[in-house]
């Protein structure tokens, strides 16, 4: 199947993005142990949108399968290329093909769920993939948080292909999807210097 516009532009920036510095090291570090430590090493674990792959790399010591998926092949092919614990599994796939290879412990989105097309519906399929007690840990942009400067300049540089087709959440309206989908939210922290990139773990009710 042809590429969708959205995977032209994740795979067109790739490489850009795999350059990239990291902006606030520790926060990223915080972030990293905070997951870890809500996992277990029985743990079947899936992320969506992996992109170039080190978070994956990091907690995928932590379980005894994790699978990451993103939907541009030139992220997955960085990802593949870097050195992995045999724990570890890169598959191109979009969230909706990924989530049908349930059940999972957990499921990983970071920086992923303002970006897919349907939200509600990408939600339940997490939901859905989900044991029942498993917990989605994400991090989210909710754009329409930020002032309305960022929020011009953002829609400028998409204008001109420089950034992503998003959905314009408000960190309230993440929460009200999140219980719609069946989500209690157990925890929301900040790591970094953004409110509005909040990190929450969400748990699907036990049965
Ligand atoms: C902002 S990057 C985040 C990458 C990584 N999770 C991180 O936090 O650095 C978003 C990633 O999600 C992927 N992506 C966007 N929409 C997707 C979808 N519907 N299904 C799968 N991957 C998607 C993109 O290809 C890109 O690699």
């Amino acid at each position: 199947m042809a590429d969708t516009r959205n995977q032209r532009f994740w795979n067109r920036i790739a490489q850009r993005y795999a350059a990239r510095p990291l902006k606030n090291v520790a926060a990223y570090e915080a972030m990293l142990a905070d997951a870890a430590a809500r996992l277990s090493p029985q743990d079947r674990v899936l992320e969506i949108g992996c992109g170039t792959g080190g978070t994956a790399i990091h907690l995928a010591g932590f379980v005894s399968e994790f699978v990451a998926t993103d939907f541009s092949t030139e992220m997955v092919a960085i990802a593949k290329a870097k050195p992995a614990g045999d724990t570890l599994r890169f598959v191109v796939a979009d969230a909706a093909q990924a989530l049908a290879d349930g059940p999972f412990d957990a499921i990983c989105a970071f920086n992923v769920l303002h970006l897919v097309d349907d939200l509600p519906d990408t939600l339940s399929r997490i939901h859905q993939a989900l044991v029942p007690g498993g917990q989605l840990i994400s991090k989210t942009w909710c754009f329409a948080d930020l002032n309305p400067g960022m929020r011009i300049l953002f829609a400028l540089l998409r204008t001109v292909g420089l950034f992503p087709r998003v959905t314009m959440l408000t960190e309230t309206g993440l929460h009200q999807a999140l219980r719609a989908a069946g989500f209690e939210i157990v925890d929301q922290r900040q790591f970094g210097t953004y409110p509005q990139n909040p990190y929450i773990v969400a748990r699907k009710p036990a049965a």
